[in-house]
C-alpha cells in the first residue's frame, strides 16, 4: 500500500481576520500552505499530495504545476474539503492505500514526527494521528461560565494532524458520519464513529494550528528558530 497526502486549505480564516485566508499568509516569504506541503513532500513514503483550495482560487494553477501535487476545490466545511480531495485521490490511488490528512494551518510540523506516525501505522496496521497530552487543568462550564466540573486530564489529548487512515475506509466513514449529522472536526472522529480503531502517536508542541493572529509569531519562531 502506498501513502498519499491531503491538505485541506479551503477555509476562510475567519478567526485570523487577515486580508486573505490564513493559509496564504507568509512566514519567511513562504505561505503557511507551502510550509505544510513541503513537510508532507519531504517524507519519502509520500507518493503525491492533493490540496483542497477555495473554489476558483488564482493560486490553483501554479500549485498544480508542482511535481507530486494536485489541486481540487474544497467545500463549505473542512470535512467537505477533505472529501473533495479524497474523491480526486480515488482516481489515482487504491482503496487500501494510506492517506495523511494534514491542515494547511499547521505549517510547523516536524518531518520526523510525520515519519514516526507513518512508522507506527506501518507496524500496527491501524490508523493513527499525532496528538499531545493535555497539560492544563481542564474545566467544564455552562454557557454562563459557571464551572460544573474539573475533568481528569490524564486521559485527555489534543488532536493534531497529520491523521493517517486507509483511503477507502476514511472516505466511507466521512460520508457516513456527515450523512448521520455527526459533527466531524477531524478524520479520527469519523473513524471512531464508524467503529475503527484509532491510535495516538505523541507529537510535539511545535505542531500548533495557526488560528489567531498571535499564533503567527509563534509559528515564525518555530520555522526560523528551530528549523526543520
Ligand atoms: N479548511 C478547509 N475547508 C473548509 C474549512 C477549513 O479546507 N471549509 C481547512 C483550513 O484551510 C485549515 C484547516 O482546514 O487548513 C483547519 O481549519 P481551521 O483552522 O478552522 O481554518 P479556517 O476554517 O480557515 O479558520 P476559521 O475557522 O477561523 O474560519
Ligand atoms: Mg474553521
Amino acid at each position: 500500500a502506498r501513502c498519499w497526502g491531503v491538505i485541506p486549505a479551503a477555509g476562510s480564516g475567519s478567526r485570523m481576520a487577515a486580508d486573505c485566508p490564513k493559509q496564504f499568509l507568509e512566514i519567511g516569504g513562504v505561505s503557511l500552505l507551502r510550509h505544510s506541503l513541503r513537510a508532507l513532500l519531504a517524507c519519502d513514503a509520500v507518493v503525491g499530495v492533493v490540496v483542497a483550495l477555495p473554489g476558483a482560487d488564482p493560486r490553483a494553477a501554479e500549485l498544480a504545476r508542482e511535481p507530486r501535487v494536485e489541486v481540487v476545490s474544497g467545500g463549505a466545511r473542512r470535512a467537505d474539503s477533505v472529501l473533495a480531495a479524497l474523491r480526486q485521490l480515488q482516481k489515482i490511488a487504491d482503496a487500501a492505500d494510506w492517506v495523511l490528512v494534514h491542515d494547511a494551518a499547521r505549517p510547523c510540523v516536524a518531518v520526523a514526527d510525520i515519519e514516526r506516525l507513518i512508522a507506527q501505522v506501518s507496524r500496527s496496521g491501524s490508523g493513527a494521528l499525532l496528538a499531545q497530552p493535555v497539560l492544563d487543568t481542564v474545566k467544564q462550564a455552562d454557557a454562563a461560565g459557571q464551572v460544573c466540573a474539573t475533568l481528569d486530564r490524564t486521559s485527555l489529548w489534543r488532536a493534531q494532524t497529520p491523521q493517517m487512515f486507509r483511503l477507502g475506509e476514511l472516505q466511507a466513514a466521512l460520508v457516513a458520519a456527515l450523512d448521520a449529522g455527526v459533527e466531524v472536526t477531524d478524520e479520527a472522529s469519523a473513524m471512531e464513529w464508524a467503529g475503527h480503531p484509532v491510535q495516538l502517536v505523541a507529537g510535539s508542541a511545535r505542531n500548533l494550528k495557526v488560528t489567531v493572529a498571535e499564533d503567527l509569531q509563534l509559528a515564525a519562531w518555530y520555522l526560523d528558530g528551530a528549523g526543520r
